[in-house]
Order: structure tokens, then sequence, then C-alpha cells
């Protein structure tokens, strides 16, 4: 595909990810050798989503899963878009939380795209819990670049770690090819983190369903006061 036809395609869908951050995403995924799935942490409507799948449909190898927690309720519009756009056979939507359809994952993966919610513990989560099922020669990219949180990933865990090479930033884009395989953690620090996580994460709920619930009764009460 053309750039100019994949910015066209990525502009046709709602989404946060700019669309020429999205061809370099089709791009990477396109050009990569190591064998294995890609995954995509926080689908939102599938804007990157879609641009991923056509980058598999095109090399006619690989699968796509799309993680989400429906947090915003995207759901239909991620399925409308993945099936409009002809994509059904490459793309597999996982709704649930990363560190749920982490659980039992058993995929090698060639391809890892993070991009939820921008704190630092939740990209600290999800790198510890997914990163370890990278294979050598796989891509493990970030959203966020420069961005303090990122930057704190980027130094402990992917230059830190020394097992990554051409790490490079690319708008706002942080990707680097994994080289080495770290030793394995003992199965009860995956068990803790994904508990953290998950806490975390149903604590972000509730305070985002209460803010959905208390901000227009504030605005109502406003409202009142006023007309009184
Ligand atoms: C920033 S948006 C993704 C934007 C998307 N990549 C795009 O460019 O349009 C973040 C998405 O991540 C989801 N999300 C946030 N935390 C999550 C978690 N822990 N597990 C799964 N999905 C999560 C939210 O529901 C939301 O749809």
């Amino acid at each position: 595909m053309e750039p100019a036809q994949l910015l066209t395609l990525a502009n046709r869908i709602e989404g946060l990810c700019c669309p020429e951050d999205c061809f370099t995403l089709y791009s990477l995924l396109k050009n990569i050798e190591a064998k294995g799935v890609a995954v995509e942490i926080g689908s939102f409507k599938g804007r990157v989503t879609v641009c991923l799948a056509r980058a598999l449909e095109e090399k006619n190898e690989g699968h796509l899963y799309t993680v989400d927690a429906d947090l915003l309720k995207i759901r239909s519009n991620l399925l409308k878009n993945i099936e409009g756009y002809g994509l059904k056979k490459w793309v597999t939507p996982v709704f649930s939380f990363s560190a749920i359809a982490n659980r039992g994952w058993s995929k090698p993966i060639n391809f890892l795209w993070l991009d939820t919610d921008g704190n630092y513990f939740s990209w600290l989560a999800d790198f510890l819990l997914w990163e370890p099922h990278v294979v050598e020669g796989g891509i493990v990219a970030l959203s966020g670049a420069s961005t303090f949180s990122t930057e704190r990933i980027l130094k402990k865990y992917i230059i830190g770690s020394g097992r990554f090479h051409d790490i490079i930033r690319s708008g706002s884009i942080l990707f680097a090819y994994k080289g080495k395989q770290a030793k394995a953690y003992p199965a009860f620090k995956a068990i803790y983190i994904r508990t953290l996580s998950l806490c975390y994460c149903l604590f972000r709920k509730f305070i985002y369903n209460l803010k959905k619930c208390f901000l227009p009764s504030v605005k109502i009460g406003f409202l009142c006061l006023y007309i009184i």
C-alpha cells in the first residue's frame, strides 16, 4: 500500500495515533522477518488495528490479536471497522484487561504494540507481562515516545536491559528490536504483576464511572443554583 493510501485509510477511522505513526507501525509489521503473531494492547476503535491487519493481509501471513478492556465502549465500532475493511481473517479482538488476556498466553509474538493509558504503571505491567513472549528479532513498540513514562521504561527496561538494539523514536512511537531473551522470571512474579495491574485497572474503571455519574449531577446542581 502506498503511504498516501495508508494515511487515507487511517484518517477514515477515529483514533488517537496520528496517521503518520500508523504508517510507521504498518511498515514495521510488514517488513518484520521474525516469525510469530502480532499483539496490540489498546485497540480503541481500530485505527491502528486496521493498518496492522492490512500489513498482514499484504504479506499474506501472520495474525493480529488486539486487546481492549472496552473501557470507552468501543466494542461495536471496533468490530464494525475490522469487518467493514474485510480484515476479519487477520484479526482476533480480545475484549479483556491486558493482564487477564496475558494469563496462559503461549504464542510467540513477533510484534508487540502497547498503547493504553500512558501511565507509567500501565506501561510497566504490560511490558513485564508481554515482553517475555516476544521472540528474538521481534519488535516492541510503545506510544507516547519522549513522555516521562516511556522514558523510564526506555532507560530501565529497554536500554538498561542490554537486550534490545536499533532503538528508534519515530513521531510519537518508540520501538526497539529484541536481541536477547531474558531469564524467565518465577511464576509468582507474573501473578503478582497481574494482580496489581488488575487492581489498578479496576480502580481506574471505578473512577471513570464515578466521574461519569458525578459530573452531570454537579452540572445540574450549578444549573439549579443559577435558576434560583
Ligand atoms: C489510547 S487508546 C488506544 C488508541 C488506539 N491505539 C488508536 O490509535 O486509536 C487506549 C485504549 O486502551 C484501552 N485500555 C486501557 N487500559 C487497558 C488495559 N489495561 N487492558 C486493555 N485495554 C486497555 C482503553 O479501553 C482504550 O480503548
